[in-house]
């Protein structure tokens, strides 16, 4: 039997719908980017998304404006955090469900729901009683495990879920431009992911090129992973 050490390692996808997942910025540029990145701050929580991210994000809910905002990996709950917050600045009815293998114990906010819950199978975090509360349009944000099968996982979940117009970003796909070798442990697990689910789900879902694009191609730590629900 062939064991974990001599297994062929997954490769990224080139593309996707005709778009490639390379970022323009360079290896050296992430690496400087992604150690601002990671040490963020956000009313003193770790709040781990690139500076791009944060604006594309704001570009995203003044446009769609959406009633709830679901997110998979929680951490320090600065995200969590600064989505609530950027829906209460844009006169919108703030409701966002943040899921984690471990929910912060620290932080409370009566806009925001921690639920404890794996990626792997979110049906027993998000209910359906807990769902059908939930107005929509939806702004869904994975960004938990980053493999594959956590990618995957949440997207066939949420696609029994999401409407027309609901948007669902996977997150971290550029790790796969990153030089650092333990970035390798992901496998390109949201590359993979994004290529496989939008191959399975051609008329469905759309790549939102002009949000990748915003700054340059693929200029967001998200590759062709800003995604609309078409039909
Ligand atoms: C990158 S951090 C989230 C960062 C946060 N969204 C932010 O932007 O500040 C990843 C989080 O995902 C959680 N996580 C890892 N695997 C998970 C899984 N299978 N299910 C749910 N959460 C998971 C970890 O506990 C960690 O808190």
């Amino acid at each position: 039997m062939p064991n974990d050490q001599h297994r062929a390692r997954p490769q990224s996808p080139d593309q996707v719908r005709g778009r490639s997942f390379r970022t323009a910025l360079s290896a050296e540029t992430l690496s400087s980017i992604q150690t601002g990145a990671l040490q963020t701050l956000y009313r003193d929580r770790g709040f781990l998304k690139s500076p791009f991210d944060v604006a594309l994000y704001l570009q995203l809910i003044g446009r769609l404006r959406p009633a709830s905002i679901i997110e998979i990996g929680t951490k320090h709950g600065g995200s969590a955090l600064w989505f609530a917050d950027q829906m209460t600045a844009h006169g919108l009815r703030a409701r966002v469900v943040s899921v984690d293998l471990s929910p912060p114990a620290d932080l409370s906010d009566a806009r925001i729901q921690f639920v404890a819950g794996d990626a792997h199978d979110l049906s027993a975090a998000l209910t359906h009683d807990l769902l059908a509360s939930l107005p929509h349009p939806w702004l869904v944000s994975e960004d938990s495990a980053h493999t594959f099968e956590a990618c995957t996982a949440v997207l066939r979940f949420f696609d029994n879920h999401l409407v027309v117009g609901d948007y669902i970003v996977i997150e971290d796909g550029v790790l796969s431009d990153m030089a650092e070798r333990h970035y390798e442990t992901y496998e390109h697990g949201p590359n993979r992911a994004v290529e496989r689910f939008l191959s399975e789900h051609v008329d469905t879902y759309e790549i939102d090129g002009a949000l990748c694009d915003f700054f340059g191609q693929n200029v967001t730590w998200n590759p062709n992973a800003w995604l609309r629900r078409a039909r």
